[in-house]
C-alpha cells in the first residue's frame, strides 16, 4: 500500500532534498520582510529571545509531528490524515486537520502571491533605474501609485501565480526538488552578497544594535504573542505544507535531526536577513528603521536609491525576496494539488491549473482591498486583512493545536515513535512530553489572547 501511495506522487531525492524543500518553505516574506521590522519594534534581542523560545518549545515540537503524520500517511494532509485516523480507529472529526490546512494553505496563497507580486514590481522598478537618487516622498508615492493600479498588481500577481503552478506542474521529484535545489543555494549566495553590501557600505554597527540590543522595556506581551504567531508562519506549520512535504520523505531518515536543521536555516536566514537590512537604513540619516510594513517597499528604495552602486545591489535584493516567496509559495499549493490527484479525478496539470485559478480569483479580493475595496471592512479588517486574519491567527494555530493533541495525546506513544525515525530515544521521550503539556497550553493561550485582544 504503502509503495503504491510513493509512487503516486514521487519521492524527494534524499534526505538533502527534503531540508531544502522544507527550508525553501519556512523561509519565505516571513523572514525577510516580516521578522526584521517586528524586531525593530518589539526590543530587540529581548524580541529574538523570545521568538527562539517560542521556535524551540513549540515551533520544533509541532513540525516534527506534522513530519512524522506526513510520512506515515504517505498521502495529501486530507488522505494522510484520514488513514490515521482510521487505523487508530479514532474519531473521523479528527480528518479536519488535513481540511483545515489545505484551505487555509489555498487561502494564504491567495494573497501571498499579490504580496511577492510587489517584489517582482521592484526587481524591475530597481533594474530600470526609476528608483535613482528617489527621495523619501517619491518612493512613498511610487509605491502608492503600484497599491492604487488592480491592473499592475493583477498583472504581477499573475505572473507569480504561472511561476508557482509552472514548478508543481512538474511534479515532486522534477518539479519541486529540482527548484528547491537551484533556489535555495541562489537564495543564500544572494544573502551573502547582500551582507557583505551591507557590512561595507552601511552602518554595521548601528544596524547590530538596533536588532540585538536588549531593550526589554519594548517588549510587551502584544510582542510576546507576535513572537508565537510569527513561530508558526515562519516554520510554515499548521497547515499541512510541512505534511505533505513530509509524505515524500525518505523512509528511515531520522526527522527530528532533520526538523532542527530545518529550523536552524530558517531563523539564521531571518537574522541574517535582518543584518543586512538595518545596516543599509542605517547609512541613510534621511529614512527611519521604523517604518514598520513599508520598511522594504518604502524606505529600502529610498536608500538603494542613493548609493554607489545601490541599484544592482536593491535588484539583487528584490530577486532574494521573490525567491524566497517563490519557494515558499509552491508548498502552499502542492497539498491541495497531491489531494485532487487522489481523488482519481484529475492529473496533476489540471489539479494546478484548477487550482491555481481558484487562489487567483480569491487574491483579486486582496488586491481591490488596496483600492477599489479599500473602505469594505468587516470588524474592521478590509479583504487583505481578514485573509490574513483568519490565516494566520485562527486556523494555523487551531491545526498546530489539534496536531499537538492527536499525536501526543491519542497516538499511541509505540506508534508514535516508530514512526518518527532513528532519533536519540532520550531526546524522543522530551519531544513527546513537550508536545503534551507545553506546546498546547502554549498555543491555546495565544490563540486565546490573539482573538481576545482583537475584539475586545
Ligand atoms: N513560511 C513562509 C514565510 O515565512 C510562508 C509559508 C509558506 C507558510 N508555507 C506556509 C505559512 C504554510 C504558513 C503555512 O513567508
Amino acid at each position: 500500500m504503502n509503495d503504491s501511495r510513493r509512487k503516486l506522487h514521487g519521492t524527494w531525492a534524499s534526505r538533502w532534498t527534503f531540508v531544502m524543500a522544507a527550508t525553501g518553505s519556512a523561509v519565505g516574506l516571513g523572514n525577510i520582510w516580516k521578522f526584521p521590522y517586528i524586531t525593530g519594534e518589539n526590543g530587540g534581542g529581548a524580541f529574538v529571545l523570545v521568538y527562539l523560545g517560542c521556535i524551540l518549545l513549540v515551533g520544533v515540537p509541532v513540525m516534527m509531528a506534522e513530519v512524522m503524520l506526513g510520512r506515515k500517511g504517505r498521502m495529501s494532509p486530507i488522505n494522510a490524515m484520514k488513514s490515521i485516523t482510521r487505523d487508530a480507529g479514532l474519531h473521523g472529526a479528527w480528518n479536519s486537520i488535513g481540511w483545515l490546512g489545505v484551505i487555509a494553505g489555498l487561502m494564504i496563497l491567495s494573497y501571498y502571491a499579490v504580496i511577492a507580486g510587489w517584489a517582482l514590481n521592484y526587481i524591475i522598478e530597481m533594474g530600470s533605474g526609476t528608483l535613482h537618487g528617489a527621495d523619501g516622498p517619491e518612493a512613498s508615492a511610487l509605491f502608492a501609485d503600484l497599491l492604487a493600479s488592480p491592473k499592475k498588481l493583477i498583472f504581477w500577481q499573475t505572473i507569480f501565480m504561472l511561476l508557482t503552478m509552472g514548478v508543481v506542474i512538474g511534479g515532486v521529484t522534477k518539479g519541486l526538488g529540482v527548484a528547491v535545489r537551484v533556489l535555495m543555494p541562489l537564495l543564500f549566495v544572494l544573502l551573502v552578497i547582500l551582507l557583505v553590501f551591507s557590512a561595507r557600505e552601511g552602518d554595521f554597527y548601528q544596524g547590530w544594535t538596533f536588532l540585538f540590543s536588549f531593550r526589554s522595556e519594548n517588549l510587551t506581551w502584544g510582542g510576546v504573542l507576535e513572537a508565537m504567531g510569527h513561530a508558526f508562519f515562519t516554520l510554515s506549520l499548521g497547515m499541512g505544507a510541512i505534511m505533505a512535504y513530509g509524505a515524500y520523505m525518505p523512509e528511515h531518515a531520522p526527522i527530528g535531526k532533520t526538523v532542527v536543521t530545518v529550523a536552524f536555516l530558517d531563523t539564521v536566514v531571518a537574522l541574517l536577513a535582518g543584518l543586512a537590512i538595518f545596516p543599509i537604513v542605517f547609512a541613510n540619516p534621511s529614512v527611519s528603521a521604523n517604518a514598520g510594513p513599508g520598511l522594504l517597499f518604502e524606505t529600502l528604495p529610498v536608500v538603494f536609491g542613493n548609493m554607489p552602486g545601490g541599484l544592482f545591489f536593491g535588484t539583487l535584493f528584490f530577486l532574494l525576496v521573490t525567491v524566497a516567496a517563490w519557494s515558499s509559495s509552491i508548498s502552499l499549493i502542492e497539498p491541495a494539488v497531491a489531494w485532487l490527484i487522489e481523488t482519481g479525478r484529475c492529473n496533476r496539470i489540471t489539479a494546478n491549473l484548477l487550482l491555481g485559478l481558484i487562489a487567483w480569483i480569491v487574491g483579486l479580493g486582496t488586491v481591490l482591498s488596496f483600492n477599489v475595496w479599500e473602505d469594505h471592512r468587516l470588524f474592521g479588517f478590509n479583504f487583505f486583512e481578514s485573509m490574513d486574519f483568519l490565516t494566520a491567527r485562527v486556523m494555523l494555530p487551531l491545526t498546530g493545536l489539534f496536531i499537538a493533541i492527536f499525536v501526543a495525546w491519542l497516538m499511541k506513544p509505540a506508534e508514535v515513535f516508530s514512526a518518527i525515525g532513528d532519533d536519540p530515544p532520550v531526546l524522543l521521550t522530551l519531544w513527546l512530553r513537550v508536545l503534551r503539556y507545553l506546546s498546547p497550553v502554549a498555543v491555546a493561550v495565544i490563540l486565546v489572547i490573539g482573538l481576545y485582544k482583537t475584539f475586545f
